[in-house]
């Protein structure tokens, strides 16, 4: 395995690593990037789809307007994710369920890698691609990339919509309030692959610190987040996590 050249764990965080049981990793879009998975706002730029910037076609206004539009836009995405694999750091994390006592997984992904990659029991604060919910009873429907998606709600015969938090939406009740609970009960707080830019999930590291864990970021670039982080690994996700294993008990 490849080190990033000047990449260096240092000493206090292996020797927490080693030392944890209760271990909240948070993830964004980068986690998912070396799987191919295009993220939104990294290198500066933002996604767009067919000219529409993600977060006006993403978003709940969107579906009152044109519902078509943005399944069309979510089964691309899904389309585009049938021929990717979860990459190291998917199932990096995916043995850490196995490391830790008490290990909590919260993802802003609805891509399910991490399911893939073998993570049980993620919380998903965004919701999940491979999902469908009615817009009048929220009947949900979960489908995999074999099977098509459901057209309309087989219980009341209204539409679906991707189980997806659209701009302008509430996230999942129970989601977040669990991830609250863990993110303020943790020791280790690792925060993987994202511009922290998006909130309440980009409170929950500051959650975390503000309950006394160590926070360590994980990035190729600085975020809001950088300077309040106790250790920043400016690398990708990838090539990082793995790079834990070599930490034993002192
Ligand atoms: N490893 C780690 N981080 C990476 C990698 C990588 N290989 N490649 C890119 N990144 C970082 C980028 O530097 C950027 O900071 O991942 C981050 C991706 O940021 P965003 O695209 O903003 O994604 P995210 O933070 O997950 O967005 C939050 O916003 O668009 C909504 O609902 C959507 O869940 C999403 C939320």
């Amino acid at each position: 395995m490849q080190i990033p050249s000047g990449m260096f764990i240092s000493e206090e965080l292996r020797r927490r690593f080693a030392g944890a049981t209760r271990v909240l990793v948070l993830t964004g879009a980068g986690v998912s990037a070396e799987s191919g998975v295009p993220t939104f706002r990294g290198g500066g730029d933002t996604a767009v789809w067919k000219g529409l910037p993600f977060d006006v076609i993403s978003s709940a206004h969107m579906v009152q307007q044109d519902l078509p539009a943005v399944w069309e836009w979510f089964d691309y995405r899904r389309d585009l994710l049938k021929s990717l694999e979860p990459n190291a750091a998917h199932k990096t994390l995916a043995d850490w369920q196995h490391r830790f006592e008490d290990f909590t997984l919260v993802t802003q992904n609805v891509d399910g890698l991490h399911q893939r990659g073998g993570s049980r029991d993620v919380i998903e604060l965004h919701g999940s691609i491979w999902r469908a919910r009615c817009i009048s009873c929220h009947s949900r429907y979960e489908f995999s990339a074999e099977e098509l998606r459901p057209q309309e709600c087989v219980g009341c015969g209204d539409a679906v919509l991707p189980d997806v938090v659209l701009f302008g939406e509430l996230l999942p009740t129970g989601a977040f309030e669990r991830a609250v609970e863990k993110a303020a009960a943790c020791e280790l707080c690792l925060v993987v692959g994202t511009s922290a830019l998006v909130y309440p999930a980009a409170g929950l590291p500051e959650l975390a610190k503000a309950s006394g864990a160590f926070v360590c970021e994980v990035n190729p670039e600085r975020t809001p987040l950088s300077d309040f982080c106790d250790e920043i690994l400016m690398g990708k996700a990838g090539e990082v996590l793995p790079l834990f294993a070599e930490s034993r008990e002192p």
